[in-house]
């Protein structure tokens, strides 16, 4: 059994190809996967999805490429979604200076109001940070302490950064990327970051590991994920398997679709 900690099934690219895509997660071993939003609709359209497959949970939360000009009553429309059953968490939230699709300015702000509305409900985070790691392990520090947790999806940064990030209790979750031949910074995370801190994901529709690159990833690609990393750590996939999902099982308190 593993986790899929974070799938973007409601995007365009699954149109109606969800079951096949859960059918082939299911016989792939995959027992949960985590649905996050970027905006208010897809917030909802996650919980959708989560509704109407069993092993299917959802996030939600305004990512920071649509974080400019966010209202409060966005916000506020956030905080509502996350009543909806099966909602487990409070994601994607952070802050990107890749891209910079939305003003820094707004990207901290929104960060910021949902990080608030976390601690206010206690809910655990999945974060995305792309080139903008001082300012995102400022605020995760401010923070740390009052989150039940935080995620670091498709971490991307050095190992460095991730021990730091561990010490502040974060955990960090690792993508198709690291069966990227030339991924030598996050082949070094997965080989140092202790086994309870490591989540795995896909993020799907993007980004496939490498044996399906160029085409559109699902949650059933996973396992590769998993296998690169426990052949980096000279361990068994199965360990890998078993350890990254009690952490997103136990992190975003989901029940597996059958037992680990
Ligand atoms: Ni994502």
């Amino acid at each position: 059994m593993i986790i899929d900690s974070h799938a973007h099934l409601d995007d365009g690219a699954f149109s109606n190809e969800i079951d096949m895509a859960m059918a082939r997660a299911r016989a792939a071993g995959v027992g949960a996967v985590i649905n996050p939003g970027g905006d208010v609709a897809s917030s909802k359209a996650a919980v959708a999805i989560a509704a109407a497959y069993p092993e299917v949970y959802a996030l939600a939360g305004i990512h920071p490429h649509e974080a400019a000009g966010v209202a409060d009553e966005e916000i506020g429309e956030i905080a509502r979604i996350l009543s909806a059953p099966k909602v487990v968490g409070i994601g994607e939230i952070g802050l990107d200076y890749y891209r910079d699709l939305s003003p820094r300015d707004d990207q901290l702000r929104v960060f910021r109001a949902q990080m608030d509305l976390a601690r206010q409900i206690g809910l655990p985070v999945q974060i995305h940070n792309r080139d903008a790691h001082s300012d995102t392990l400022k605020v995760v520090r401010e923070y740390a302490r009052h989150i039940p947790a935080i995620v670091m999806h498709c971490y991307s940064g050095s190992a460095e950064m991730a021990r730091e990030l561990a010490k502040l209790g974060c955990y960090i979750s690792l993508a198709g990327p690291v069966t990227y031949r030339n991924a030598r910074k996050q082949a070094e995370v997965a080989g140092q970051i202790p086994l309870d801190r490591l989540l795995v994901e896909t993020d799907s529709p993007y980004l496939p590991p490498s044996p399906y690159r160029g085409q559109r990833n699902e949650p059933a690609y996973v396992v590769e994920t998993a296998r690169k990393i426990a052949e980096i750590r000279n361990t068994s996939f199965e360990e890998v398997a078993a350890a990254t999902s009690a952490n997103a099982a136990r992190i975003f308190g989901i029940s597996p679709g059958w037992a680990i």
